[in-house]
């Protein structure tokens, strides 16, 4: 969620320094069909993800030093190859290398923008496990999205703000950026005494040794690369257990703390309502970052620990928790779909609103529908936004929720509120597609419901009102 305008957001941090190609050996051409794509065939991010292998997990050893802004990392992949490979792609953009493995041996690369093109030893054979050790190190910058945004590892005043949506992930560890490929993690993070460094999943403790310390952080349920963080600052952190055994952390900048604290409180009892209205949370730890970093201009739903750039409204929480079901544990398989994140998690704050005594959804949606025609939320489709620098815009979040709020008026509450929770347990920990999302509303409802997704997911302009159910 954006707080505030584009406009005036910071001028992103130095600049991407141009691939510097780290030409140790010539991989010479491989013979066809044994080189890994460089992308995942992504239509508004061609160059995102790669093809040829699967990575089961990440072992993210990092140091980081706010004072000077230096990065120090391992990381190790362990994959399985989809094809015959004589040589793979990675996502990372920026830092230097020191070294790169496969399987133990040294292994050839070459760099080309966020390209990192390895060349094992070995051919690797359809099927075969392995393993890729990277390690890196220098000052990390964000990318610039097509939006304008920024996102990656995003330096604040006393830490980073570390958010990958929709590129980021590259510009901190060596990935196969693409929601496609999802991912268990494990994070080793080390800053000076002080300060912590927050990640995703399970908190599994922290040691402090000659003024440095070290958290420890496990994601066991998959997880795709832009969703995951190591984020830095002088935080305060609380932990607890919920009564479904769920442990939370929160780690809030203590300069957002006095505002934080009355939304942080509801954490507990957002979840519990979303676990009821969208089915069991999806996964074993939960929380949230609450960080100053008043340059950003967004939140994140990085998996399990939603990521604020400052002190988060109650819908803001709202909407963050809601994407752990939509988004985080049902992943996009291209960023077109982007509506299924950003449209179910606005509705998720309308019906919130709805169920606490605030306006209803049905409010809600007619304001929205008294925009005229000439109004940037109609301006593009939401299930096809068009581009990458369309994908967090007004149609994609607002009519994205005005079409499942037209879904809901033709096909009741009850079959509605089935339709979201089938939705979300049978594609939990997994991926779903629009079409996919369609049938299955169709075959829940038991109603044609073509017409209605034609008009407000594929639409342009606005609907007319005879369009509406
Ligand atoms: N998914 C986030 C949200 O709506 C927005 C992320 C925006 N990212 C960006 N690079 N502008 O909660
Ligand atoms: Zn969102």
């Amino acid at each position: 969620v954006r707080s505030t305008t584009v406009l005036g957001r910071r001028a992103v941090v130095g600049a991407v320094p141009v691939a510097v190609a780290a030409l140790l050996a010539t991989a010479g051409p491989a013979a066809a069909g044994t080189t890994g794509a460089s992308g995942a065939a992504d239509p508004y991010f061609p160059l995102a993800g790669n093809g040829g292998y699967h990575v089961s997990h990440y072992g993210l050893t990092l140091d980081y030093r706010p004072s000077n802004r230096h990065l120090d990392g391992r990381a190790v992949l362990t994959a399985r190859a989809t094809e015959h490979l004589t040589r793979f792609d990675l996502d990372f953009k920026g830092l230097k290398i020191t070294g790169l493995t496969v399987d133990g041996h040294k292994a050839a690369f070459r760099r080309s923008g966020q390209e990192l093109v390895v060349t094992p030893r070995h051919a690797l054979r359809k099927g075969q496990r392995f393993c890729v050790t990277v390690t890196y190190g220098g000052t990390p910058a964000p990318v610039t999205d097509p939006d304008g945004s920024a996102d990656g590892w995003i330096p604040t005043d006393d830490g980073a703000f570390v958010a990958g949506e929709p590129q980021g992930a590259m510009t901190w560890f060596p990935a196969n950026n693409h929601p496609k490929d999802k991912s268990a993690y494990d994070f080793t993070l080390t800053v000076p005494e002080g300060h912590a460094a927050i990640a995703n999943g399970v908190y599994l403790g922290r040691r402090t040794a000659h003024g440095k310390t070290t958290y420890r952080w496990h994601q066991a349920e998959p997880m795709a690369a832009y969703l995951a963080t190591a984020t830095v600052g002088k935080f305060k952190v609380q932990q607890y257990t919920t009564r479904d055994g769920v442990q939370v952390v929160n780690a809030v900048d203590p300069r957002e703390a006095a505002a934080a604290a009355p939304v942080l409180k509801k954490l507990p009892s957002v979840l519990e309502w979303e676990s009821k209205v969208f089915g069991p949370y999806p996964f074993r730890a939960a929380g949230s970052i609450v960080d100053h970093a008043p340059d950003v201009g967004y939140a994140l739903e990085t998996q399990t620990r939603p990521l604020y750039d400052s002190a988060p409204d109650l819908a803001t929480l709202v909407h963050e928790s809601a994407h752990q079901w939509f988004g985080d544990s049902v992943s996009l398989t291209s960023w077109k779909d982007i509506w299924l994140n950003e449209g179910f998690a606005t509705y998720a704050e309308w019906l919130y609103s709805e169920q606490h005594g605030g306006d209803s959804a049905q409010k809600t949606f007619d304001a929205l529908y008294a925009r005229p025609a000439g109004d940037d939320l109609w301006a593009y489709p939401p299930a096809d936004p068009g581009s990458g620098a369309n994908i967090f815009g007004t149609p994609v979040y607002a009519r994205g929720a005005m079409a499942l709020h037209e879904l809901r008026t033709a096909v009741g509450d009850r079959t509605f509120l089935r339709i979201l929770r089938a939705w979300a347990t049978e594609h939990r920990d997994g991926h779903g597609t629009t079409a996919q999302f369609e049938r299955l509303a169709q075959r829940e409802s038991g109603k044609k419901l073509d017409g209605l997704f034609r008009t407000w997911l594929y639409g342009t302009g606005k609907p007319a009102r005879s369009d509406r159910s």
